[in-house]
Formats: structure tokens, sequence, C-alpha cells
């Protein structure tokens, strides 16, 4: 059961190896050993590491304000480890750590050595479910689903380089009313489809308008359309086979876009979920949760006046049945431990309340009373929602096209791509590079640019869609750090050394190595709070921080390619292609 689970991530860090997880997580472990020893009789004293906030030091400790009741008076054991050079106390209470630069060049000479993977921050959950991109069946993919892949993806990276399991879930909307009045149209304008196939319908979203279109003018259509719905419903073979047909054109559109983005993803539609809604409704409703009210069949939820509707008076199911069903199926078939929706704001369907963030409140209410979910909401197994807002224009609202569609975001990566391919051509690199290499760094900075520019902000107040902004070289965009990269990769190169021999050698490094050891906890940050731009600002800060010296020395060099293996790791973890030259 769910406390069995919720107990396993009790805070604390015992079982961590020692030289295992994070700095802070390690240094923990050597805080967590002195609170016992000094206050044998509080085991519930969790300890509080933070990155050094002054100067005095590497990280401290924050614990000694809380408890300094308990401990005054006693002495305060402090167990040796190569992980400190000396400690200090500050202001009213907190402890200093500065940690060796032996250890600092060992632990990153280590990295180099065995590479990223040992930097990976350990989570306390094994198993997580990822809803993101989710499109619908001949609707329009829009900017927010588009954000939603290319957001979804990168949480997914950065859970799956923590070793988390992650099932990346497109929760494709396939069954909806909407189907009726398509299959009809189909039936109507297409009475060759089932040899046509694909072909006949062409272009779906066209498809679509065209037959919302004929649904709202024609009563008989629309009658038609309703009755088409219950036939699908009901099973018919043929309104079935109409049905797999149109959202077969769906799906190779979307893969076409995951294609290029590099985003993978494996569908469970809506209509997955669909022979477990009865039983998960009929648990429900023997544990008194569903009712009837007004021929409905509804879930009351506290302090709320209307309730969630999970049976239509017709007898249907709705959208709330089938994300109630798939929520069930997560953590109980599924066994995920974290489930994460990646869903855009919504801000234009409601005023007051974004659409998801009231189904989502709704759903995990339910699920707390069915006590799937504990209620607690620190404790494991638990549901997040990563919302984000739009990209918008200038005039602030969502970006449109002059003719009123909203901008495929296909067209605004085509678009960063072509401005850097002239920029590269105008300084000549046409010249130098094939044909090949050159639509490549376009395309890799292009794209990268423009994921940059989505992940960087605050994802949640969205941002103003700028090619000049996002292109610039010099500030905190991805150009700007794909410069640094490729500035030291030629560094390498032109030192004309063997990194790999050189890995081999002890050598003692310098000071400015804090940064890199970081970067686990600044991962761990990152899928904690579900902000992608801790990570980046990490990036930035470590590309300004590295002031290229001569590179004469070993030391330096190894510094170099440390900083490289990092940022390329960063990268990878934002879906962003690196490049070596530019
Ligand atoms: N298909 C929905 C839309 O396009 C998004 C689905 C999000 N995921 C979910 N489990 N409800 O708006």
């Amino acid at each position: 059961t769910y406390t069995n689970r919720a107990k396993m991530y009790a805070l604390s860090y015992a079982h961590f190896e020692d030289d295992e997880g994070t700095v802070k997580q390690q240094l923990s472990k050597l805080f967590e050993t002195s609170l016992k020893i000094t206050l044998p009789d509080e085991p519930t004293i969790a300890p509080v590491v933070k990155i050094c906030s002054g100067k005095f030091g590497d990280y401290q400790c924050n614990n000694a304000m809380d408890c300094w009741a308990k401990v005054k008076g006693k002495n305060t054991e402090f167990k040796a480890s190569e992980m400190i050079e000396s400690s200090s106390v500050t202001g009213p209470g907190f402890v200093n750590v500065t940690l060796p630069n032996k250890w600092i060049a060992k632990t990153i000479q280590k990295m180099l050595e065995k590479g990223m993977r040992i930097w990976a921050p350990k989570l306390r959950v094994s198993r997580a479910v990822v809803d993101f991109s989710s499109p619908n069946i001949a609707k329009e993919l829009h900017v927010g689903h588009l954000m939603s892949t290319i957001i979804g993806d990168i949480i997914a990276r950065l859970l799956e380089y923590s070793n988390v399991e992650v099932l990346r879930r497109n929760h494709v909307g396939d069954w909806g009313t909407q189907f009726g009045m398509l299959i009809e149209y189909l039936f109507e304008m297409f009475p060759d489809w089932e040899n046509a196939g694909e072909q006949a319908i062409g272009d779906l979203q066209a498809f679509y308008k065209a037959s919302k279109l004929k649904f709202e003018s024609d009563p008989v259509f629309k009658a038609k359309s309703q009755q088409g719905v219950v036939l699908l419903q009901g099973g018919d073979k043929k309104y079935l086979k109409a049905w797999s047909t149109i959202c077969e054109i769906s799906r190779q559109e979307f893969h076409q876009l995951y294609e290029r983005l590099g985003v993978s993803l494996m569908e469970k539609s809506e209509s997955f979920y669909k022979p477990y809604i009865p039983k998960v409704l009929e648990g429900l409703s023997n544990q008194g949760l569903v009712e009837e009210n007004d021929e409905a069949r509804v879930i009351f939820i506290e302090a709320e006046e209307i309730p969630l509707i999970v049976v239509k008076r017709d007898g249907a199911y709705n959208y709330a049945s089938t994300d109630l069903t798939a929520l069930w199926y997560r953590l109980n078939e599924e066994k995920a431990e974290w489930i994460l929706y990646v869903t855009d704001d919504g801000q234009e369907k409601h005023f007051k309340m974004s659409f998801y963030l009231l189904l989502l409140f709704f759903w995990l209410q339910v699920a707390k009373r069915a006590g799937w979910l504990p209620a607690d909401e620190n404790l494991y197994p638990k549901a997040s929602h990563l919302m984000f807002g739009v990209v918008r224009g200038d005039d602030k609202k969502r970006l449109r096209t002059r003719f009123g569609d909203v901008i495929r975001l296909v067209d605004l990566l085509d678009g960063a791509k072509t401005r850097c391919k002239a920029e590269l051509v105008n300084r000549g690199k046409a010249e130098e590079w094939t044909a090949d290499e050159l639509e490549q760094i376009a395309e890799a900075i292009g794209y990268g640019a423009v994921k940059y520019m989505d992940l960087k902000a605050n994802i949640l107040t969205g941002y103003k869609f700028d090619f000049d902004l996002m292109l610039n070289d010099k500030g905190n965009t991805a150009v700007c750090l794909q410069y640094a990269h490729a500035r030291i990769c030629s560094i390498i190169e032109r030192s004309g050394q063997d990194i790999e021999e050189l890995k081999k050698l002890d050598e003692e490094e310098e000071r400015t190595l804090g940064l890199h050891i970081q970067f686990a906890e600044v991962v761990e940050e990152t899928c904690l709070t579900l902000r992608p731009n801790v990570l980046c600002d990490y990036l930035y800060n470590l590309s300004e921080h590295f002031v290229i010296g001569s590179p004469k020395q070993t030391s330096r060099l190894l510094l170099c390619e440390a900083t490289a293996v990092v940022m390329r790791q960063g990268f990878h973890l934002l879906g962003i292609v690196p490049v070596n030259k530019i």
C-alpha cells in the first residue's frame, strides 16, 4: 500500500553509500550522523544543507538555530572526513564547510574517467509517468501542445538521467464526440474511403473544419452525427474502422513532428482506458463515493458546490471518467510513484481558473478519498501538474498567423533554422564546411535556441516570441552557450594533446572547479521543483565563470574538458544538440 511505500521515502539519506549522491547529500549524511550523536533522542531532525550564500565556505548547515535549545551545553561531534577542509560558525548558527581542493579535483577526475553517469542524482522515486504532448485527433496541434512536447521531454530526460524509469505517455484525445461528425462526413464526402483510405482525406485539419461547418449548419447531418457517436461507442464495426482510419492520419502527422524534435513518446490514448472505466467506477461506488444527481452519476468534492460528473445523463462516459481511470491505471497497474501532467495553463478557456488546474484538482481529491494517493502531498506516490504559460506574440495574445490560425511551432523552428543558416553563410561557413555540416549545425543551433527560450524563463509566465532575442549570441541564450562550448572544443583541439591520456594523470586542479561538482544537485533541484530554468541558469553561470586562461598546463586543459563534458550533458538534458564548431 502507499503507506508502506511512503515510509521508504522517509527523510533520511542513510540508504546512500558514503560517496554516492550529490555533494549536498554526502554532506547531509555527515551532518545527519553528528546530529544523531549529539541528539540521540531526536531521530526526526533532518539535516538542512545548502550551498553557502556567503563567502565563508562552500556549503552550510542551517540546523543549529532550530535545535539550539536542545544542543546547548552538549559537545558536538563531527566525524572526520576527507570532504571537509575546514568548518566555521557564522551568524546565529550557520555551520560553514569548505571543501578541500584536492577532494574537488579528485571528484572531477573520477567523473572524467567514468563519465557523467556517476553524477546522476538519486531521487526517491523509481518509476514515473510523464503525461505530455497529448494532442487531439483531427484537431489542431497548437503551440501549447508543442511546448508540452518540449517541456515534457526535458522532464523525462532529467528523470531518466536520475535513474528513474519513465513511462513517456502520449494521452492522445481519440475518443470525443467530434468523431460522430468526422465519420459521417467521411461517409458522405468520400464514399470510396475504404479503398482510398488515408489518401482520401488529405489535410485532416481542413477536413475537421469542413465537417464542423456542416455540423453547425445542417440539422439533418447534426442528428446523424450524434447517432454516429452512439454507434461508434457501441462498437459498430464500420464506424470503428472509419475511426481508426482517421486516427491513423493524425498519428502519422504527430509522428513526423516527434521525429523532427527527437522526442520519443508512447501512445496510450483516451480510448485505451475505456475498458477499465466500469471497474474503476464500480470500485468508487462501492466506497460510497459515486452518487446519483439529476440522472447523472457524480462525485462530490469537499467544499465544492458542483460535483464532478463521471457518467452523463445519457449513460456516456466523459473526459473526467477517462482521466480518473488513467490515474487509477497509472497508480495501480503501472505502479508509478510520481505522475506528472504537462499542460498549458489553458487561460483562454476559463477566466477564473485554468481548465486543467480545476480538473486535476478534482481528480486528485477523488484519488485521495479513494485511498489511491496519500493525503499528505509530501509523500509518494504523488501526482503533480506541470503547468506552463504559452508563447505570446507582440499583442500578448497566443501567437496566431494573420489568417487567425494559431501559428504552428514547426514554422517557428523552421524560421530559427533558416536565420541561423543565413548567419553562418554570411560568416563564410558555406565554403568552410560541407553542405551537410552546414545543415546540421544550423538546425542544432536554431532548434536549440527555440527550445532554450521555452525553458530558461519561468515556464509559468510564458514569454514573448522574439527571434532576435533568442538568436542573440550574447546573454543567456542557447546560441551563447553553443559558442562557449565550441570555443572550448577548439582550445582542446588546438592544444594537440591527447585528452584521454591526460585524464589518466593525477593533476591537482584549481579552485574555479567548484561549480562543476554542483551539477548533480542542480539536476536534482530541477527535477524536484520542475523548473528547467534552474539547469539553464547553472549552465549559463558555468560558461560565464569559466574564463579561459592559457591552456598550457595539463590541469587547465582538463578543466576545459570537464567544462565541455558538463555542458554537453546539460545540453542533452535540455534536448539541445551541442555543436563542436560554430
Ligand atoms: N488532449 C488534451 C488537450 O489537447 C490534453 C491532455 C492532457 N492530459 C490528460 N491526461 N488530460 O487539451
